[in-house]
């Protein structure tokens, strides 16, 4: 979660039994060399955003030589990233994806694990598949790369769903957001608390600026900004700079009704604001019966196989 996951959230994740990610999004090498330390002693990844980097491969360079092996990328094509991360030391490579050809690309490139994101997910993606339709599809897709589902997890039930469906592990946004070791506000994770209403949009990205590639949209809380500008894109469009600046201002201010908070569907089911650690053992945890809406039996997918995955240790 680009500047959201810092190095104390990343390694309170990895404590916890699972593994923890620096959010390098748009590859600010200052910033990831920052949080770096502060996870100091502890396993964790970093992620960035591909598209952003694309002519700045000496950014992931950087982090492989502070001897990060676990490398996520997004949103582009990884195939530059990948060889420099298989060439220097064998750094394991997490591509996220939003569909089943993209899937096919990145493992192409030569990914070790791949993220199948649902469109319920919390950030950037695409308005594609939910995540029981995806993972299923690119488990097929790409077997024996193990594979981990993405959207709408926060609880054990989540988990046990997602792989019943193949997936050989999940990966959790939104839910950690709301965690104390979350880099943002009070303000923010209490909105996550107490809002249930999500939308994909691209609304935040024209605001706030660098705009994306087409095709791509960020699921954030509604707010003002979301029921105003949300359908009228083309007006925005015509007044970009003048609303940008009022955006830049009210951001400061931390104004919840203009600013984005990025957020998933599963944002309804988060309660409380708790310690990362508490949340990842949580969902790590048996669910509880009563939480198991489908029964053990019916959760493998026929043509899957969730015991295949193959080893990714660097
Ligand atoms: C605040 C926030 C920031 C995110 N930033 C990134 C990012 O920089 N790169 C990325 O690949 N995914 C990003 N994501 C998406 C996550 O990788 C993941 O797909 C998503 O959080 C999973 O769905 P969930 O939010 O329902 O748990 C972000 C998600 C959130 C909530």
């Amino acid at each position: 979660m680009a500047r959201i996951a810092g190095g104390a959230l990343a390694a309170a994740v990895t404590l916890a039994g699972g593994l923890g990610f620096i959010g390098g999004g748009y590859g600010d090498a200052t910033w990831v060399d920052e949080q770096l330390d502060v996870a100091a002693g502890v396993e964790v990844g970093v992620g960035f955003i591909t598209w952003a980097l694309a002519d700045r491969v000496a950014v992931v360079g950087r982090v492989l030589d502070r001897g990060v092996r676990w490398l996520w990328l997004s949103f582009g094509d990884p195939s530059v990233f990948v060889r420099a991360a298989h060439d220097r030391g064998g750094a394991v490579v997490i591509c996220q994806v939003t569909s089943v050809a993209e899937a096919r690309r990145v493992v192409d490139a030569g990914a070790d694990v791949v993220v199948a994101q649902g469109h319920e997910s919390g950030g950037h993606g695409r308005d594609g598949l939910p995540m029981s339709e995806l993972v299923p599809a690119v488990v097929a897709a790409v077997d024996p790369v193990p594979v981990l589902a993405a959207g709408g997890i926060g609880t054990a039930a989540d988990r046990e769903r997602a792989t019943g469906l193949g997936a050989a592990g999940v990966v959790v946004g939104t839910r950690l957001y709301a965690s104390h070791e979350a880099l943002d506000s009070d303000p923010a994770k209490h909105r996550l608390v107490s809002s249930s209403m999500t939308r994909r949009t691209t609304v935040f990205d024209l605001l706030r600026g660098p705009e994306w590639p087409a095709g791509h949209t960020g699921r954030a809380l509604v707010n003002g900004a979301v029921e105003r500008w949300h359908g009228r894109e083309h007006e925005l469009r015509a007044g970009l700079e003048v609303q940008r600046s009022r955006y830049r201002q009210s951001a400061q201010v931390d104004d919840m009704d203009v600013r984005v908070v990025w957020a998933g569907t599963g944002v309804s089911d988060i309660h409380e604001i708790l310690p990362a650690g508490d949340i990842v053992r949580a969902i790590a945890a048996p669910a509880a019966p009563e939480q198991r809406a489908v029964p053990a039996s019916a959760r493998t997918v026929p043509g899957t196989r969730p015991g295949s995955s193959r080893s990714v240790r660097p």
